[in-house]
């Protein structure tokens, strides 16, 4: 890719039609009786916030999602005006400016009720109770623990939102534990309505859930990793319960093509040696970029065919071995389809062990990300410097 906006060979691309695909077969999925918020925490999971956050909700999601206040105050100065929720702990401290942006945040303990109540929020402060049916991180765990709280947001400048829970196994071949967490949900919340008989918005589903069993009782969905066209697990993506596509791509040029002798060594270490003459191709990326040290002995794609990656995988650098010749700028692909080869996100987390909702959340904020639409470049987005609309 040439262009003015970022000044090296590898970058990230982001296909926003396979965002839009994902929410509107998760839409067409659950019915139009349930919401979607569209979890973007994490940079999107790495996707980037505001490109993907507008394309959730111009294809269906009524509301977004967010780990920690930072990031939808990021959403709220980039002209997302949607509702946000705050999944994750925010300081009783910082409520009023969640209250002047709209932006309502999740509560999960009495005293912080105790401390955000006594505060004068210039409009009323919107409030999720998470309750903790397992998951064993954030939550109130029982009907006493929830009665206790309830009375402290009787003061005009509480409004209680919403209650919601998060699954630990969803994702899981046995439905035990997630049949427990989600009778215990039920549970606590025919409690909690007695005491509190006004409507809230209520929410347990992630990916996972929505997509395997969309036919409970409430209101809205969290959906993240499905957004991105990754499914949760192996087992759903066996199950196959709705089609994804896979948005994020990884890719680089070839910078350097040599070849070696028989018996040279390449990288740190000098743990790779050509056994003949070998052809080598340099790549600029690296740990730094979050391709990490494991990646060493992984393939990429070069013409559609798959090569070895050699060698230490350096800070910003690492080598190919390659089956010829090929010239410098040579376009090679690290996550994604090449000509009819394709490398999935989940090929990638196998090989270091991990789950693919990590392996976009490694890819440094360095790496310019790309948006594209219809195959057209619509964005450009450099962590180094401003994004732009093309
Ligand atoms: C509270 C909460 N809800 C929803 C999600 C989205 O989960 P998934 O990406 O599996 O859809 C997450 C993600 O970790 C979460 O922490």
């Amino acid at each position: 890719m040439r262009n003015d906006h970022f000044y090296r060979d590898s970058w990230v691309e982001i296909n926003l039609d396979h965002v839009e695909y994902n929410i509107k077969q998760l839409a067409a999925h659950i019915g139009e009786d349930k919401g979607i918020y569209g979890v973007v925490k994490a940079n999107a999971y790495g996707h980037g916030y505001v490109q993907v956050a507008q394309t959730a909700l111009d294809a269906g999601a009524q509301a977004l999602a967010v780990a920690f206040l930072d990031e939808a105050l990021h959403l709220r100065k980039n002209g997302v005006h949607a509702a946000i929720l705050v999944l994750g702990a925010t300081r009783p401290e910082d409520a009023a400016i969640a209250a002047d942006h709209d932006i309502s945040l999740t509560f999960y303990r009495k005293d912080w009720l105790e401390a955000v109540r006594t505060q004068r929020f210039r409009k009323p402060l919107q409030l999720h109770m998470k309750l903790d049916t397992g998951m064993g991180r954030l939550g109130f765990r029982t009907e006493e623990e929830i009665h206790a709280a309830l009375p402290l947001l009787d003061v005009p400048s509480l409004h209680l939102e919403g209650v919601y829970t998060h699954f630990a196994t969803a994702d899981d071949a046995d439905l035990a534990y997630f049949e427990g967490q989600r009778s215990k949900f039920d549970k606590l919340y025919k409690s909690l309505q007695k005491a509190w008989p006004h409507p809230l918005i209520v929410h347990s589903d992630n990916s996972a859930a929505s997509m395997r069993f969309a036919a409970d009782e409430s209101d809205f969905v969290r959906f993240g990793i499905g957004m991105y066209g990754l499914y949760p697990s192996k087992i759903v993506k066996e199950e196959h319960p709705i089609a994804l596509r896979q948005a994020f791509s990884l890719h680089s040029k070839l910078v350097h093509v040599k070849q070696l002798e028989a018996h040279e060594a390449v990288s740190y270490g000098a743990t790779y040696e050509t056994n003949k003459a070998e052809w080598i191709g340099t790549l600029p990326i690296g740990y730094a970029d979050g391709w990490i040290r494991k990646m060493q002995g992984f393939e990429v794609l070069v013409e559609g065919k798959r090569m070895p990656i050699v060698g230490r995988v350096c800070m910003d650098q690492c080598m190919v071995k390659l089956d010829k010749a090929y010239p410098n700028g040579t376009e090679v692909v690290l996550i994604g389809m090449q000509q009819n080869a394709f490398i999935s996100m989940d090929e990638v987390a196998d090989w270091i062990d991990t789950i693919n909702y990590e392996v976009p959340c490694l890819i440094a904020a360095r790496m310019p990300r790309v948006y594209k639409r219809s195959g057209r470049i619509v964005e450009v987005a450099n962590a180094l410097s401003p994004g732009e609309s093309l």
